[in-house]
């Protein structure tokens, strides 16, 4: 281990995170009563320019007054290049009550973006007297954003989770894609002409870079990784596909677009009960070589190293926090 200690700044379940435009107040009790563990209020790229007064409006009478559970609440608030971010900001921590938990910071290109924010938020919450800190959630989307992804990471005591905006990071890297945050026909390898039979075309992961660098930024600091939207709400194979190769790389969560990509985040994002098991068996192993003073841990018949035991008690803390929510 390095001397230096990267303690997790703040742990919640971010399993499914559930985008609601905030000029549909007609979806905001549904989402309340969904399964997201979050549920971000959109005041960006979801709402119209000319609604954008109105959905502000509508998010803080969300916030104070609809009854939000257990669930982790957010607001996305606008760019820090457009007219109406300061006004977000204003307007939702001046007005809106103790119950916001998060707010999101789209299209972050510099750590000098988050410190912005820092600055103006903490300078409301101490004229306002808030109790509550908002922490912060970051959506990495932009080519710039990219490259500073370390400094990004490390901009603010605030900073809770990275996330991967993968439409505007196709538009920012001029990316051609076929749809939203899924895989694309033209990015594939070629296998050899075999003796017999045609050549194979191997599909590969477009976002794989982006996001195994996120996942690295985001640990490295406490952060959580979270991936971003899959467009076609249609196609739950593909979500869950994409999904699934997310959880693989270490993320520990995924946007959900529409409702019905909610539990198919959960399911995935939860950690599967054979392998919750098989990390509690390698505890138990670990604790009883422990307590007869060996070395080294044996599980069926087999060593067990020492980041197994860091990998699986990871996994049964995620476990447990899933089973203290609620399942
Ligand atoms: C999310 O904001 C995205 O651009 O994918
Ligand atoms: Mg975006």
């Amino acid at each position: 281990m390095s001397f230096t200690q990267v303690p997790v700044r703040t742990s919640r379940l971010n399993r499914s995170e559930l985008a609601v435009p905030g000029s549909s107040p007609q979806f905001f009790e549904k989402a309340a009563r969904s399964a997201a563990d979050i549920v971000f209020l959109d005041l960006e790229d979801a709402v119209a320019p000319d609604k954008k007064e109105q959905a502000r409006k509508n998010v803080i009478a969300a916030i104070n007054e609809i009854e939000w559970g257990a669930k982790t609440l957010s607001v996305r608030i606008n760019g820090l290049d457009t007219p109406w971010m300061y006004r977000d900001l204003v307007d939702v921590l001046e007005q809106a009550g103790e119950r916001l938990d998060l707010i999101m910071i789209p299209k972050v290109g510099t750590a000098a973006d988050v410190y912005a924010v820092d600055m103006l938020v903490t300078q409301i919450e101490t004229a306002k007297g808030r109790k509550k800190r908002v922490g912060f959630e970051l959506i990495i989307e932009t080519a710039l954003g990219m490259s500073n992804v370390e400094a990004i990471a490390a901009a603010s005591p605030r900073n809770e989770s990275l996330h991967f905006g993968v439409a505007d990071y196709a538009a920012s890297t001029r990316a051609r894609t076929t749809g939203i945050g899924g895989a694309n026909p033209d990015y594939v390898v070629l296998t050899d002409a075999p003796a017999d039979g045609p050549r194979e075309r191997h599909w590969g992961d477009p976002w794989h870079y982006a996001l195994a660098r996120i996942v690295v930024a985001a640990r490295a600091h406490g952060l959580r990784p979270v991936d971003g939207p899959f467009g076609d709400f249609k196609d739950p194979e593909g979500f869950e596909a994409q999904a699934r190769r997310a959880v693989a790389l270490g993320c520990e969560g995924k946007w959900a677009i529409h409702p019905s990509q909610v539990g198919l985040a959960n399911a995935v994002f939860t950690p599967p009960a054979a392998e919750v098991e098989k990390a509690r068996r390698i505890l138990a192993a670990m604790e009883e070589a422990e307590r007869e003073g060996k070395g080294a841990v044996q599980l069926d018949g087999r060593l067990i190293d020492i980041a197994s035991i860091r990998q699986a008690q990871a996994l049964v803390a995620m476990a447990e926090t899933i089973a203290a929510a609620g399942g």
